[in-house]
């Protein structure tokens, strides 16, 4: 079989399943195409991808720009490694330092991997500044979180099917609930070695939650009071989906620092990922200011890939995009739309028991148990019904599109979610 024999959705599900190892349980559909909200499977059958792979695709399948870039770098020069200089990767830390409003940035490729760096930084700090002692270093993060599944990341997760069998875990991590100011209080107060608390603005794995009101800027400065850093994790939340640039970011939704909207929360250390290359290449990222950055001197951390130039060509084009394009003001608009048309018909519907999230970072919870297998369910009607979404627990659907839809195709959507929940037979 030749990689250009076209095959048929069937075909290709059972290549994977023979060949490839079962480390996901993808909805059966084939995709071969996408263009903006837009992906085809196989057979040509058009769907709205409301998933965005996770998030990644916040500029939409195939930007133009983006690929321009991504082509035009891949003819120059893709890899160097960081054993030489090359000559966009200076550019490209100018450029979003400056978007994002920090001194210093430390290029990776998976959000995994940035959140790995970025807990690498933290225990630095924590013994070359803070001047905890060596091996001491704690770090608190929140039960239900998601930050990948390195084996230090799951050390530190609640998901027992991202963690059995895969131990001995690593040590200096403290959990405690999320959205619980008292909680991360308590620990601060009682503890001298905590390095930085990792948090992300919105539980996206665990099922969209939003925290109260007010939380991440008292976290903020709760941190501050204890010399603690503030790590905001941002992979899923950044780069406009919340309505705003970061979901940490106040009002305001512009990118120009020197702007007067109040920023929520200014993290010491951010990560970011996925839509940093609007999906187009993995491409990640840890943001922070000199005083922390420098902890790390040649040698201390490194990725053959991070930095390389087309990762750097291709974030600025997609950074631009979501700049030029407004991609922040449009997430907001839209979000409103759809939480209040789908909360409006959960009103008469019973098996929508809630509706929420922020900008374009929704989901809806089914009336149902978390071992349910309803939200599965829905989401095949949804496909055959032309909408792609995927659950994050059984009763959890998460409603994530690219952020350059427009009200119209929006408007189509809730009428596909409508009608498919309308209809839903178990
Ligand atoms: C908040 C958060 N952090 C980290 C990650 C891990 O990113 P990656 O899958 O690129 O390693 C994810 C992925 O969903 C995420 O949502």
């Amino acid at each position: 079989m030749t990689v250009l024999e076209k095959l048929t959705s069937q075909q290709a599900i059972d290549l994977e399943n023979k060949y490839g190892a079962h480390n996901y349980h993808p909805l059966p559909v084939v995709l071969s195409r996408g263009e903006g909200v837009y992906v085809w499977d196989v057979e040509g059958k058009k769907y709205y991808d409301f998933l965005s792979a996770y998030s990644a695709v916040n500029q939409g399948h195939c930007h133009p720009k983006i690929v321009n870039a991504l082509v035009q770098q891949a003819q120059t020069l893709a890899l160097t490694s960081r054993a030489f200089y090359n000559d966009v990767l200076g550019k490209y830390e100018q450029f979003a330092t400056s978007f994002f409003g920090f001194d210093k940035l430390l290029p990776m490729n998976t959000g995994a991997e940035a959140v790995e760096t970025a807990l690498k930084i933290a225990r630095k700090w924590a013994y070359e500044v803070k001047g905890i002692d060596e091996n001491e270093a704690e770090i608190i993060v929140c039960e239900n979180n998601f930050h990948g599944r390195t084996t230090t990341i799951i050390s530190f997760s609640n998901d027992e099917n991202a963690r059995k069998n895969f131990g001995p875990f690593t040590k200096g991590f403290i959990k405690i609930e999320y959205d619980n100011l008292l909680a991360l209080e308590e620990v601060l107060q009682s503890n001298t070695n905590i390095a930085a608390f990792l948090v992300e603005p919105i539980q996206g794995e665990a099922g969209v939650y939003v925290p109260s009101e007010g939380y991440l800027a008292t976290a903020k400065r709760l941190c501050e009071a204890h010399n603690v850093l503030f790590i905001a994790d941002e992979v899923q939340t950044g780069i406009a989906r919340t309505g705003r640039l970061l979901a940490t970011c106040g009002n305001c939704s512009c990118v120009d620092k020197n702007c007067s909207g109040t920023p929520e929360v200014k993290p010491d250390i951010l990560i970011l990922g996925k839509a940093l290359s609007g999906g187009a290449y993995p491409v990640s990222a840890v943001l922070a200011n000199n005083e922390i950055m420098n902890v790390i001197k040649p040698g201390n951390h490194g990725s053959t890939f991070g930095g390389n130039p087309i990762a750097a060509a291709v974030a600025m084009a997609a950074l631009e995009v979501v700049r030029d394009e407004h991609l922040a003001e449009n997430a907001s608009k839209l979000g409103e739309i759809f939480r209040a048309e789908l909360s409006e018909f959960a009103k008469e519907n019973s098996l929508i028991k809630l509706v929420r999230g922020k900008g374009l970072l929704n989901a809806i919870v089914i009336n149902d148990t978390e071992e349910s297998d309803t939200a599965w369910n829905i989401c095949l009607q949804l496909r055959d019904n032309g909408l792609l979404a995927k659950p994050t627990h059984g009763n959890i659907i998460r409603f994530a599109p690219p952020l350059v839809m427009t009200e119209t195709q929006l408007h189509e959507c809730i009428e596909i979610i409508k009608k498919t929940i309308s209809n839903f037979q178990k």
